[in-house]
């Protein structure tokens, strides 16, 4: 294929020299001169688009240098990326290109920002969000051997756009990656969640590090590999379904008492306080949206699991019972349904019900179907609103809602 690339940097250079090395033609335009002796540089953005099939872009999406991380950020405002180079290089490629061909941005940006910023002004071709997940020092194979290829479309369909993409990386890449087709937002956001993992986890084992420090008669790397094999829970897919928060007689607890650890130990910062702190947030959300919905339908509210997890009677920790704390802060005051529990009700007028359980997801690890089916402890009566945070919930006579999935149906 004949492609153009523009912004060829850090990134674009070794991903414009690695796709001519798989046999395909690239012409590479950038603001600063640059050398190659795979890729032709062209002199403008009009030369870089002309008679090509895919043009990608990699410019910068740069931070206020105060930003980068090599002094202290935490003090600053937080600020957006600036989109000025994207807009100005988008704007001028649609001018230059039409629907024959494809336009693929692959610079980084926050949730939201294609959508508003940049489909508005591509007009006259085709267009695709693809971010890339590379790490400097190895940017030639990492673009070859990706983890996984994402791309973003309008409505998060394989479009014909989409499949050509993936065509063109099936005669690069090397390792068969899987390809996550989502909207435009849902790449924003795997791109920049990712990246966040990867700090979240770095920050948590050098807790460990501060903490060994502090403490003494800790090797960091007995705990850190420990913790590296832990590939039921920690390491693995379990816990990555988004739902109710953490719950039960020692997770919450412990973060509490590891926040009195990270005092004593004078660590300088309290991770477990913004942990807990995140959680209970987050619990006040999920009542506000179902204290928002029982006001305007006029309806009350049940919660639909007590305990802190399904099938069982604790309700140390419950995350439900945190929900029905704030839902009693905005002044609605919920029924709680768990036969588990000792809650046996069975309502007779339809109302809000969240379903707080979901066996399926939470036991699913046991591989037991008994374990793992979900169940309703009651009949949902017709007229009632489901809100249901596991997303697993359908139902024919009432409206359910898949908290977290906003897409448009
Ligand atoms: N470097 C990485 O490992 C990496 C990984 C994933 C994503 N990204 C993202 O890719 C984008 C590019 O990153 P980078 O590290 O290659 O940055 P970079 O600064 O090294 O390269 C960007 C290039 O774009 C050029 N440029 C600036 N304005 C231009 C214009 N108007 N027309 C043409 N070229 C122009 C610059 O001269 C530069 O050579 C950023 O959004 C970044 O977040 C980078």
């Amino acid at each position: 294929m004949n492609i153009g690339y523009i912004g060829i940097g850090k990134l674009g250079m070794p991903c414009a020299e690695a796709i001519v090395e798989k046999g395909h033609t690239v012409k590479g335009y950038d603001i600063q001169s640059c050398e190659s002796d795979l890729v032709e540089i062209v002199s403008s953005i009009k030369d870089a688009c002309h008679d090509t099939d895919i043009v990608f872009v990699a410019v910068p999406t740069p931070h206020d240098p105060a930003y980068d991380g090599r002094a202290p950020t935490a003090h600053l405002e937080p600020k957006d990326f600036s989109y000025d180079i994207v807009n100005e290089v988008l704007i001028e490629a649609n001018q230059h290109m039409d629907k024959d061909q494809l336009l693929v941005l692959i610079s980084t940006v926050l949730p939201g920002t294609v959508r508003r910023e940049f489909v508005p002004k591509i007009t006259n071709t085709r267009f695709v969000y693809n971010p890339y997940l590379i790490a400097m020092g190895s940017v030639a194979w990492d673009m070859i051997n990706p983890e996984m290829i994402m791309i973003g479309t309008e409505d998060g369909l394989e479009t014909g756009d989409a499949k050509q993409l993936i065509d063109f990386y099936n005669t690069v890449m090397e390792n068969n990656p899987r390809c996550v087709i989502g909207t435009y937002d849902e790449c924003e956001c795997i791109k920049v969640f990712y990246n966040t993992f990867i700090s979240t986890k770095v920050s948590l084992v050098n807790m460990i590090q501060d903490v060994a420090m502090q403490q003494g008669n800790i090797n960091v790397d007995v705990v850190t590999d420990a913790l590296a094999q832990s590939t039921m829970r920690i390491m693995s897919p379990q816990y990555m379904t988004a739902g109710m928060g953490d719950g039960g007689a020692c997770h919450p607890r412990d973060n509490i008492a590891l926040r009195y650890m990270a005092q004593e130990l004078n660590l300088g910062y309290d991770l477990f306080d913004a942990i807990m702190h995140a959680r209970e947030i987050q619990a006040e959300n999920l009542a506000k949206f179902l204290v928002d919905i029982a006001n305007e339908k006029n309806l009350p509210i049940y919660i639909h699991g007590k305990a802190y997890k399904p099938k069982v009677s604790y309700l140390d920790g419950s995350y439900s019972l945190l929900v029905g704390h704030y839902c009693e802060k905005y002044d609605f005051i919920p029924t709680y349904i768990d036969p588990y529990t000792g809650d046996d009700f069975q309502p007779e007028m339809p109302g809000v019900f969240l379903m707080a359980h979901s066996a399926s997801i939470t036991y699913e690890y046991t591989g037991n179907k008994n374990t793992a089916k979900d169940e309703l402890y009651c009949t949902i009566p017709v007229g009632s609103i489901v809100v249901d945070p596991w997303r697993k919930f359908e139902s024919k006579v009432n409206d359910v809602i898949h908290y977290g999935n906003t897409r448009k149906r």
